[in-house]
């Protein structure tokens, strides 16, 4: 191989600034599809991306060493990107049902609709120990304890498929063309720093570090974790991009991790100040101190020039360059990229299939915690009844299937409305209720809601909006859109169950707490609003235990 051809396979670009002929030319192989942050793009079909994929793949194939490309996404719950695939309730979720195996299936499913979309690679399961849940990305951690999080890593089996026994730990394991490669993320402490600071700096001693939150790591390595992406936060005030004895020493050389480590996005341009200034220098630390893939994403003529001339001039060795691309290499072959560079049509049936829609659904029901259950000893107010006149249901969280999914639905900071296809917690009550009872949806119910009107009782759902990584940063933990003055008005007049949606633990006042007759966390459970009413209505019990 080349330099040229060496680099191209480190570098990893984004679709809005990628040609068919720098794929070809530059021998760039590896690519990456970034959610829009707006909700004005067009309704994204997997079968639209399968042949986006397939030409830049075959860009890729006519090139001089015919080395398949490999197209990364964040498939964080569910192929979320996409219009119509099913969306699994966020990581804290999934961290409340204690269920590996749920989660291993979970897995499983969502590999099936990112190939069916033509992507081969997922920037998941994020593998954080969040330890303040003002953190914005508190949703993407299983739990706040390092043990359940090991637990859920069960999903790299599902994603990945299950490694055979005695697989040798670090090395890298794909099954086949219905699995896709997989990343813990982010290596590692990004779940501890100060305050909950996205991005901020996570002061432990080492072995902290190790217990809390390298731990999980191991679990991933063990079942064979093609790919781990570095962490935009410091550790004790060094940023984990440019840590050798982290990236290298620990993860490569203690651990034996065999796969690539992917940078974060435009991470390096994070490395000096102002950001994106001496890049020569960001891209000659980051690749020193164990990078293999830099997710560039934009200026990577740029990148290319910097990283060419610092190997030329010995500041970066060559065997530095061969170990990244070798770790590469050994991932696309692992992979079978090299067997099946091209996308699979036959798997498009089984985005947003309802096999898929009851797993998501199991997992919902799974996820709920009963946090209260009745205002007097002894006397539950949930299971509530079928066959009852006429119920209320209210909230700002109610009829909003954005909302109920949360960030990286759609777009990168999720959205609200109908965005894709799923069923809101509205939808699911009608669906259950029948035409004997009568529902009546006040998203924010007035005085002449209540007036002369006989409710058995009222659902409220009221919740967190959708946000992601920096954005979802917050002090306060408060429920926001006025959820606790919207609660107390039907809870003053109507027996209420109260729902909240969120991706974190929220502040709820006892005076709020004594109103209200039962109250259920349910995180942000996805498109399957049936999971709810499965029991609510008591069909199914309880499981669910705090993830946090
Ligand atoms: C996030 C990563 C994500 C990457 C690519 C970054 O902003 O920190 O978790 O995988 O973007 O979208």
């Amino acid at each position: 191989m080349t330099l040229q051809e060496k680099i191209g396979q480190m570098t990893q670009i984004e679709l809005c600034v990628a040609t068919f002929s720098d794929v070809r030319d530059l021998s760039i192989v590896t690519k990456y599809l970034l959610p829009p942050n707006d909700s004005t793009s067009k309704k994204a079909m997997p079968s639209d991306w399968a042949d986006k994929v397939d030409r830049f793949q075959q860009a890729a194939l006519d090139s001089r060493l015919r080395i398949p490309l490999i197209y990364g996404i964040d498939a964080v719950h569910g192929n979320n990107r996409f219009y119509g695939a099913t969306i699994f309730p966020h990581n804290i979720g999934l961290g409340a049902t204690r269920d590996a195996d749920l989660v291993q299936r979970i897995g499983a499913a969502v590999a099936l609709e990112v190939r069916a979309s033509g992507i081969h690679f997922s920037f998941a399961p994020c593998v954080a120990v969040c330890r303040d849940p003002r953190w914005g990305r508190c949703y993407e951690s299983f739990s706040e304890d390092t043990n359940i999080v090991r637990k859920m890593t069960s999903i790299i089996s599902g994603l990945q498929g299950q490694p055979p026994v005695g697989h040798p730990k670090g090395y890298p394991f794909v099954a086949g063309r219905y699995n896709v490669i997989a990343c813990a993320k982010h290596f590692v402490g990004d779940g501890g720093t100060e305050k909950g600071i996205n991005e901020g700096n996570t002061i432990s001693s080492y072995n902290d570090l190790e217990t809390i939150h390298m731990a999980p790591y191991l679990d991933c390595l063990y079942q064979g974790v093609s790919t781990v992406m570095a962490s935009y936060s410091s550790w004790n005030g060094c940023k984990l991009h440019v840590h050798h004895f982290l990236l290298t020493e620990i993860l490569k050389d203690k651990l034996g991790f065999k796969g690539f480590v992917i940078s974060d996005w435009k991470a390096l341009d994070r490395l000096s100040e102002p950001r994106g200034s001496n890049y020569r220098h960001c891209v000659y630390t980051a690749i020193n101190a164990g990078i293999d893939m830099v997710m560039v994403p934009l200026r990577y003529k740029q990148f290319i020039e910097d990283l060419t001339s610092l190997v030329e001039s010995g500041e970066i060795q060559m065997s530095r360059i061969d170990d990244a691309v070798e770790r590469i290499l050994r991932v696309k072959y692992v992979a079978g990229l090299f067997e099946y560079p091209f996308s699979d049509r036959s798997l498009l049936d089984t985005v947003g299939c309802k096999l898929h829609r009851e797993l998501a659904r199991e997992a919902v029901r799974k996820s709920l915690v009963l946090l209260k259950n009745g205002k007097n000893p002894g006397k539950a107010f949930l299971p509530l009844e079928k066959n009852v006149k006429r119920v209320l249901i209210a909230g700002t969280h109610a009829d909003n299937l954005g909302y109920q999914c949360g960030g990286w639905t759609r777009y990168w900071q999720g959205s609200s409305g109908r965005i894709t296809i799923g069923t809101t917690i509205l939808d699911a009550f009608r669906e259950v209720m029948g035409d004997k009872t009568e529902v009546i949806y006040e998203k924010y119910p007035s005085p002449d809601t209540f007036a002369g009107q006989n409710f058995s009782f009222a659902i409220v759902a009221v919740g967190e909006e959708p946000y992601a990584e920096s954005a979802g940063d917050n002090s306060e933990l408060i429920i926001p859109l006025n959820g606790s003055e919207l609660l107390s008005s039907v809870a003053d007049r109507i027996p209420t169950l109260a729902i909240l949606i969120s991706g974190r633990p929220l502040v709820i006042e006892p005076w709020l707490l004594e109103k209200v007759d039962a109250l259920v966390a349910a995180w942000l459970p996805g498109t399957e609003g049936r999971g709810i009413t499965d029991v609510v209505f008591g069909d199914y019990e309880f499981e669910g235990q705090l993830p946090i």
